[in-house]
């Protein structure tokens, strides 16, 4: 499971990393986001880094037998949610298709935002098992990148409307991630 998501985590990140260089398609949707330039780039830079470190942070071996990388990795991946996160909240008041697909979106970086956080903080405190499970959540929130970029071919292969399958996918690409995340916590718990 891990290297599935690792895999599909990279691809993810490598392919948004385009933004910085300005090549590449980028779609009529994203274009008519009110709120662009500069906050695009920025996003793309913070939240493709969050996205390529997060699942090395999750490797038992880089963590035990490697807690330098561990925490130098660790700051990467807060400083880049912290900007991919602040900027994502900059665009979620500027989407084309809509205010609920701007509240979902919102919603998604409020809560990445709050879980990173609440992780740091947890960290900070010695309190080693709850950081963990708040990095759980903010991975499993980092994933939606993931989620959302395999819902939207789906629905455009089902023929569905892409404004209404968009607001939809601005809710659905991380709700079901954070039951998923809930069950596997649980499952580790016990
Ligand atoms: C987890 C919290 C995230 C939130 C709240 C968020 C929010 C947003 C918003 C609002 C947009 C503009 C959408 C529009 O105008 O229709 C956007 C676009 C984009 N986001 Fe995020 N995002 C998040 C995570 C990520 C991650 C982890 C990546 C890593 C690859 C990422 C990469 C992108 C890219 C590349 C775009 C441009 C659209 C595209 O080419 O697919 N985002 N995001």
């Amino acid at each position: 499971m891990w290297s599935g998501l690792a895999a599909l985590s990279s691809v993810v990140a490598l392919a948004s990393y385009r933004y910085l260089a300005g090549v590449g398609p980028v779609p009529p949707n994203i274009t008519a986001n009110r709120h662009l330039s500069p906050w695009i780039v920025i996003h793309a830079a913070g939240a493709a880094t969050a996205l390529l470190v997060g699942p090395w942070q999750f490797v038992p071996a880089l963590r035990g037998r490697r807690p330098v990388i561990h925490r130098t990795l660790g700051r990467v991946y807060v400083a880049s949610c912290a900007a991919g996160g602040v900027s994502a909240l900059v665009l979620a008041t500027g989407v084309s298709a809509g205010p609920i697909a701007g509240a979902g979106f919102a919603a998604l970086g409020t809560a990445w935002l709050t879980a990173t956080t609440i992780a740091v903080r947890e960290i900070l405190m010695g309190r080693v098992p709850a950081h963990h499970r708040w990095m759980i959540r903010s991975f499993a929130l980092t994933l939606s990148a993931v989620t959302l970029r395999l819902y939207l071919p789906l629905t455009s292969l089902m023929g569905l409307d892409f404004t209404i399958s968009y607001r939809v996918i601005a809710w659905a690409c991380w709700l079901p991630n954070m039951i998923v995340a809930e069950l596997f916590i649980g499952a580790a718990d016990t």
